[in-house]
């Protein structure tokens, strides 16, 4: 009998190389997953960084339900609003980290990302400065995959193999305050933004150097240019504070969020917009912003993340994240001299294992997917660790001998 064909095209794969090979999911239940044929795995990496709250929440599965009854959606364009829309304007303004913030809503962290960089354009061209139209970025950064994102990628084989999506880019070394100073210097009258992930996600998982982004602010406010939060992995709670903004002073003037805003229920993503932007663009005479997408504002998706905040609220699950970050940063740090280990990095419930042998990468993965771990790796070296936050301390401490005792083997392998 002919193999049934494949159909599903998996994003980010070699398609070479899936049909066959499918992992099917069809279950989960806080930070455990099952697949098709009742096989049980520890999600170690929230999904895609956005399982926050755990899988199989019936609360928040609840209230996307009712608002599906009631209203699925209707567009929020020119006046059209709907309650939860509006109801989670307002709370994410309360918990934004920049006082006195409008909410523009998108379906994903790449919308974020476009809309914030459109923003940020379209605020300079009101300001008359249209020679103002350079976005600079950093080395190993991911603000997505469309037009923006991809122009504004850091890491490399993210951004090549399209042709020049958009030639006002600049791209600087990430935590490095002094290569920013120099592209300032050179360039500063036509940048219109600085963009980073207060912490590299996908790049590698790389916290800050003590102290940068303070001087990145500097560097903006020196230049009058804006900066742009991508807090798409950091927003919400991932390193024990509502935005990673509050917990490093960045004083951005753009957020960008996604994924954490629902825990991934359903697809939202919102941009946080700071006075200095939203007062031009709304302005008398700034005219329309011509920009939008059909499910900003997307009722049932809104309902699904006021019910994820109330859960964030209600099991205070920042200070969980916080009893668990020295557990993770211990954990981490014992498996330093491992042969098979470069390098540990770590913040919050966020973390990497840098291998030796990047090759390995992909075997330990697999490794320890047998041993019911799902985990991915990152940039073809780094394994990502990045738990929903209602992992239990037992689990994570299990998690991490597993991988441990994975590691010593690859080293053994290495050695034979
Ligand atoms: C920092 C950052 N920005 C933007 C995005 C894009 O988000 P989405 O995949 O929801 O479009 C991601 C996704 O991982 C991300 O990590």
């Amino acid at each position: 009998m002919a193999d049934k064909a494949q159909r599903l095209w998996h994003p980010f794969a070699d398609m070479s190389r899936i049909p066959g090979h499918e992992l099917v999911l069809a279950r989960g239940e806080g930070c455990w997953l099952w697949d098709d044929v009742g096989r049980r795995y520890l999600d170690v990496t929230a999904g895609l960084w956005f399982a926050n709250v755990g899988h199989g929440r019936a609360e928040i599965a609840d209230a996307a339900a009712a608002q599906l009854r009631s209203l699925a959606a209707y567009s929020i364009f020119d006046r059209y609003a709907n309650e939860p829309a509006l109801a989670l304007a307002d709370r994410l303004a309360a918990i934004a980290p920049i006082e006195d913030a409008a909410v523009f809503f998108t379906s994903g962290g790449s919308d974020s990302v476009d809309t914030a960089a459109k923003m940020a354009r379209r605020y300079w061209q009101l300001r008359g400065h249209t020679e103002r139209t350079v976005i600079v970025a950093r080395t190993n950064a991911y603000h997505g995959m469309h037009g923006f994102g991809t122009a504004l990628a850091g890491i490399p084989g993210n951004a090549a193999g399209w042709g020049q999506i958009m030639p006002d880019v600049l791209h600087v070394p990430h935590d490095d305050h002094t290569a920013l100073a120099a592209v300032f210097a050179q360039h500063g009258t036509k940048i219109a933004a600085v963009i980073g992930e207060p912490v590299i996600a996908a790049g590698g998982v790389y916290p800050p150097v003590e102290g940068y982004w303070k001087q990145v602010r500097a560097l903006c406010d020196e230049y009058d240019t804006l900066l742009i939060a991508d807090e798409v992995v950091t927003g919400y709670g991932r390193l024990g504070s509502w935005f990673a903004s509050d917990l490093f002073e960045i004083r951005p003037d753009l957020v960008t969020t996604a994924k954490g805003l629902t825990s991934g229920y359903l697809p939202l993503g919102a941009v946080l917009v700071g006075p200095r932007v939203r007062d031009e663009l709304w302005s008398a005479g700034a005219g329309m912003f011509r920009h939008g997408y059909t499910y900003s504002g997307h009722a049932a998706a809104c309902a699904a993340a006021l019910s994820n905040l109330d859960i964030l609220e209600h099991e205070d699950l920042a200070a969980q994240v916080r009893r668990l970050t020295p557990v993770l940063a211990a954990e981490l740090d014992s498996l330093r001299g491992l042969p098979a280990v470069r390098e540990v990095r770590h913040v919050g419930l966020l973390g990497a294992v840098q291998l030796a042998q990047p090759e390995q990468t992909d075997t330990l993965v697999a490794r320890l997917r047998e041993r019911g771990m799902l985990l991915r790796g990152l940039v073809g070296h780094s394994i990502q660790i990045s738990p929903p936050f209602v992992i239990t301390e037992t689990e994570l401490r299990k998690f991490a001998a597993v991988l441990a005792e994975e590691l010593t083997e690859l080293g053994r392998d290495h050695a034979a």
